[in-house]
């Protein structure tokens, strides 16, 4: 039987700020997965999108004096720039401010409301009467009602760590103008989480790593509030039926932009092509859909939204459920959480404007895996990892296998290998492809790597003690048949290193004669025939480069901080 198609979705990143290092993790961990069910010849889309509705893109989009709407076509063109030059390859990039979104999020709000999961509630809440508006928790600041620290946003404590109502802050003020808000009620339409709580108590463990899960457990098992889904004019966001003045909240929209993601790409004439229309992903079987795997990949701030919130959503919506969500863990740098002051919150522009991509990839791989962990990025460990496994072990085997043998041996592989050689692949090499495949499925790309660098260990002491640059004195055939041995091996380990480093595989193909790589081609040899000139694969990180790049992230951050304060500071 065939497997069902994958549809895989990385969480949709605001409009509001550009890419950064830290965003990378999540949507390269999805990208390697998605390229290795591909490979595998798995059925396996990659859907994502931005973010695009709120108050902060509103502001924003004021403080830059254009319109939201020009706010966010710009942010997606470069937000999707900076994903494709790390070789993130999504099927679909859309935008949560569409007209297909629009329709979906009216669909599961009517039948929200309808099968009434809703309640229109009073609320009252700090507005600004300078900017003639409602001041979300992070717009305004005060002084922590708890431990007395000042200058703390409206709904938690940096200090003491409290969480509070904005209400409840003392001296509050307006982030934008800095006057002093006062209390006004309005009404607020609530989703009635509470009516979830059997479901989600049964449905969260089997599809949340089990950390997760318990964590949840607990919010479950307590007191699940209501959920306010609408947010007062003025909002950028779609108007809520039935309302004059009111806008659904931008996590309400958010997550239903995954199916409008994939709506807008099973309508391109790939997605036409691959046959299945939108509801054949997104319904159940026996509503209609057809049989289709659906995968999220979230950081761990976003697991209320996408393990309590969305799936009570889609159920109501009798939408499909998604087969599992992986959660990621946070980058740090240098051991410490990413800081603008110290140059390490480094956007994925700046990053490309002094390294390599490939290297982030091969670093961020090497410390992945399905645990719910954060991950350090060394700087210093970057450098010297990347230098010593990818450059030094890994691509010097392709190197100088391939230069010997092109320019002392005509470029021809041997017709067979030597004996020691066949040892090598038989014994050291290949048993460990079954498991680098396991460890792919299990998006543990850490043992993937690990393997991998066995493999070129094993290897480079098989070349070290044949040294074939003396060999070649005496026995160019045995020479020869060394090399062949070597590429093979090298070949293997371009193969698995695929999904993680597709440019880096497609050059090996092409430099021995070879179609782009399936995984299935590690059940062949090459023999027999001539490879092509060897081109350059991946060079030594220059540790100055990556002091360069720090160097020019604390400037940037100077600059925008500079900007900032001639015109009145605001939260983003
Ligand atoms: O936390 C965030 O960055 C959100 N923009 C993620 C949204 S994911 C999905 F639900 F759209
Ligand atoms: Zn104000």
């Amino acid at each position: 039987m065939k497997s069902p198609k994958r549809l895989v979705t990385a969480a949709l990143p605001y409009a509001n700020g550009p890419i950064h290092i830290g965003h990378l993790v999540g949507y390269m961990q999805a990208d390697f997965w998605v390229r290795w069910n591909r490979m595998t010849d798995r059925d396996c889309i990659y859907i994502c999108g931005d973010d695009t509705h709120g108050t902060p893109i509103m502001m924003k989009a004021r403080e830059l004096g254009i319109t939201p709407e020009a706010l966010i076509a710009k942010a997606k063109a470069d937000h999707f720039k900076d994903f494709s030059d790390f070789g993130i390859k999504f099927d679909h990039y859309s935008s949560t401010h569409t007209e297909e979104n629009r329709k979906l999020a009216e669909e599961f709000y009517i039948k929200m409301r309808d099968a009434g999961h809703t309640v229109v509630k009073p609320r009252e809440q700090l507005w600004c009467n300078h900017d003639k508006m409602f001041l979300p928790d992070r717009f305004v600041k005060g002084i922590c009602p708890k431990c007395g620290t000042p200058d703390q946003y409206g709904d938690n404590c940096d200090k003491c760590g409290a969480t509070y109502d904005a209400a409840d802050l003392k001296s509050p003020g307006c982030s934008i103008c800095g006057s002093t808000p006062t209390l006004k009620g309005s009404e607020t339409i609530a989703f009635k989480l509470s009516d979830f709580r059997e479901f989600l108590r049964e449905w969260v463990p089997g599809h949340a790593p089990e950390e997760v899960s318990n964590k949840l457990a607990e919010w479950i098992d307590g007191e699940l509030l209501d959920w306010d889904i609408s947010r007062d004019a003025p909002y950028f966001g779609f108007q809520i039926p039935g309302t004059t003045d009111k806008y659904f909240y931008v996590w309400l929209d958010a997550p239903i932009g995954y199916i409008s993601s994939s709506e807008q790409w099973c309508n391109t004439p790939e997605g036409k092509k691959a046959g299945y229309s939108v509801s054949d992903y997104w319904l159940p079987e026996d509503k209609g859909g057809k049989p289709a795997e659906i995968y999220h990949f979230i950081g761990k701030d976003i697991i209320k939204f996408h393990l309590l919130f969305w799936p009570a959503m889609l159920k109501t919506a009798g939408r499909k459920l998604p087969t599992e969500v992986f959660v990621n863990g946070f980058l740090t740098v240098n051991g410490e959480k990413m800081s603008k002051s110290k140059g390490t919150f480094i956007s994925a522009r700046t990053y490309l404007d002094h390294l390599d991509p490939s290297y982030l990839r091969y670093y961020f791989a090497s410390k992945l895996n399905a645990a719910l962990q954060d991950l350090d990025l060394g700087l210093e460990d970057f450098v010297n990892r990347v230098n010593s496994d990818l450059v030094g072990k890994i691509t010097n085997l392709g190197s100088r296998g391939a230069q010997m043998l092109g320019k002392r041996l005509g470029g021809s592989l041997a017709t067979s290998f030597d004996a020691d050689g066949d040892q090598l692949l038989k014994k050291k090499v290949q048993p460990l492809l079954p498991e680098i495949a396991k460890h792919y499925d299990h998006r543990d790309f850490a043992k993937v790597l690990t393997a991998v660098r066995e493999i070129a260990d094993e290897t480079n002491k098989y070349f070290d003690e044949k040294a074939p640059w003396n060999l070649i004195k005496t026995d160019e055939e045995e020479t020869r048949k060394v090399l062949t041995t070597t590429l093979n091996a090298f070949r293997l380990i371009a193969i698995s290193l695929k999904p993680i480093l597709p440019d880096y595989a497609d050059k090996v193909a092409s430099l021995l004669g070879e179609a782009p790589y399936k995984w299935s081609d590690t059940q062949t040899l090459l023999l027999g025939k001539k490879i092509g000139e060897y081109q350059h694969l991946a060079t030594r990180i220059e540790p100055a480069k990556a002091d360069a790049m720090v160097e020019a992230t604390i400037k940037e951050n100077e600059k925008v901080s500079q900007a900032r304060a001639a015109a009145g500071s605001q939260p983003s």
